[in-house]
């Protein structure tokens, strides 16, 4: 293996991925992985589906790549009539970009553009959760709360970024609270924080609908959102929903707020929106948005060289094309509940697992050392880094992320695998994780 790239882990030594078939990734040995994550929640259709990679190649041969600043594309059109179809009241354009982090920073600069155009030049504050992931450029990475992955940076980071907690029941429901009144409590305070900053300095409130790998698959209380909607309105505050991890279908629907019953002002899209057969990112705006700016300067001051590339957007329209007309969503539903029965079965006794969580293909473990008081393991065990590497080695892609309590300690497994998981994956996913746990909880 080389040594001239540069790569996250700079002493691990990974094996080489050469192929990829259905729900399994190989490697140049021949080794045989189950993708029981999707990578990182992305891979929703597995790795070899003849229909987008027809469509790649098709679009390739025809049209690899054209400016937008010069001309529309065919794909790129029929994206965003695809998305806008369903999409929740309101949300009527679909703007493109090459990934997660880069969805979140055109709805930060969106959101800002948007207060400039109405003259409202004092809305400058943006208000996140604690323990949110929302990318990794200097814009999304100060929108999120994620203390463990801000804090080398915090310097750098924008000032005008605040944070509220995350609704977390596992965690933090009291025990003389039900699910409504903790939902209610801590999504006022989303209302003492835009009150505190000054109540129409407040651009926009973001939040993951489902929060994924940071916290693990945790899924808001019933009327959470509803409230948090209603405290926007109220002060005029723009609501974000990052979708990026949770949306495309995940969670069992096409867009993950369709089950809060609300609809934002933006929806922030990546990963399962081209299945990873190409890089996109999209961003669904609201109508009240765009009109203010068309009818301000008519310009999104914002772009990419890469907006809207022909090839990753036609991926997109076949990996959305295969999976409505295979009904994948109704699969993920089905499979989902079997896989949350399943892990349940095996490991709702585990001493070590203290919670099963999710919705849809987007299941997490939240591993403690203790389940009566929920006390994590030590961090300095690096049990998140064992646990990967273990099902690795048992032939299993699971996703385990350290940092669920304080950003340092507490441990959750990610289970996200493709839309076309069949029931004996779903056996063969149990069987490699038990296995997993075996080997690496014992050393808790
Ligand atoms: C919820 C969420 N938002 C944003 C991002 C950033 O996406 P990307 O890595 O494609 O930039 C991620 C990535 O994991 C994510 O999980």
């Amino acid at each position: 293996m080389t040594k001239a790239l540069y790569r996250h882990s700079l002493d691990s030594n990974f094996p080489v991925a050469v192929k990829g078939d259905g729900v399994y990734l190989v490697d140049a040995n021949g080794k045989r992985y189950l993708d029981g994550s999707g990578g990182a929640a992305v891979s929703c259709l597995g790795h070899s589906n003849a229909r987008v990679r027809e469509a790649i190649h098709a679009q390739i041969d025809a049209l690899a790549f054209s400016h937008t600043r010069f001309f529309s594309n065919e794909p790129m059109e029929r994206l965003a009539a695809e998305l806008i179809s369903d999409a929740p009241e309101g949300l009527t354009k679909a703007w493109f970009t090459c990934g997660g982090s880069e969805s979140i920073e055109a709805a930060l600069k969106l959101s800002r553009q948007y207060f400039i155009e109405t003259g409202q030049p004092q809305r400058r504050h943006i208000i996140g959760r604690m323990q949110s992931y929302h990318g990794t450029t200097s814009g999304a990475l100060s929108a999120g709360g994620n203390i463990g992955r801000r804090a080398v940076f915090e310097p750098l980071l924008l000032s005008a970024t605040h944070h509220i907690s995350a609704c977390f029941p596992y965690r933090g429901q009291r025990e003389d609270e039900t699910a409504a009144q903790y939902g209610q409590r801590v999504a006022d305070e989303l209302e003492a924080k835009i009150i505190e900053l000054g109540s129409d300095t407040v651009a926009a409130f973001i939040a993951e609908t489902v929060v994924g790998s940071t916290l693990g698959c945790v899924a808001p209380v019933p009327g959470y959102f509803r409230r948090i909607r209603e405290i926007c309105d109220r002060y005029g505050v723009l609501l974000i929903l990052d979708e990026v991890m949770c949306g495309m279908g995940r969670t069992g629907t096409r867009y993950a707020c369709e089950q809060e019953g609300i609809a934002p002002d933006f929806i922030a899209l990546a990963k399962g929106l081209a299945g990873g057969y190409l890089p996109l990112g999209a961003l669904l705006v609201g109508d009240k948005v765009h009109k203010a700016i068309e009818a301000g300067s008519n310009v999104v001051m914002h772009g990419h060289t890469f907006t809207g590339h022909p090839a990753a957007c036609a991926a997109a329209v076949a990996v959305q094309e295969e999976v409505r007309s295979r009904d994948l969503l109704a699969n993920v539903r089905k499979m989902g509940g079997m896989l949350k029965s399943a892990l349940s079965e095996h490991f709702g006794n585990h001493p070590n697992v203290g919670d099963i969580r999710g919705r849809g293909l987007f299941l997490a473990l939240e591993l403690v050392k203790d389940r009566r008081t929920k006390e994590p393991f030590d961090a300095s065990l690096g049990l998140a880094e064992r646990i990967r590497v273990q099902a690795m080695q048992n032939g299993l892609i699971c996703y385990p992320m350290g940092g669920v309590v304080d950003g340092k300690r507490g441990e959750n497994v990610m289970i996200a695998p493709p839309f076309i998981f069949e029931e004996q994956h779903v056996f063969e996913l149990v069987d490699k994780l038990h296995r997993t746990f075996e080997q690496t909880l014992k050393y808790g």
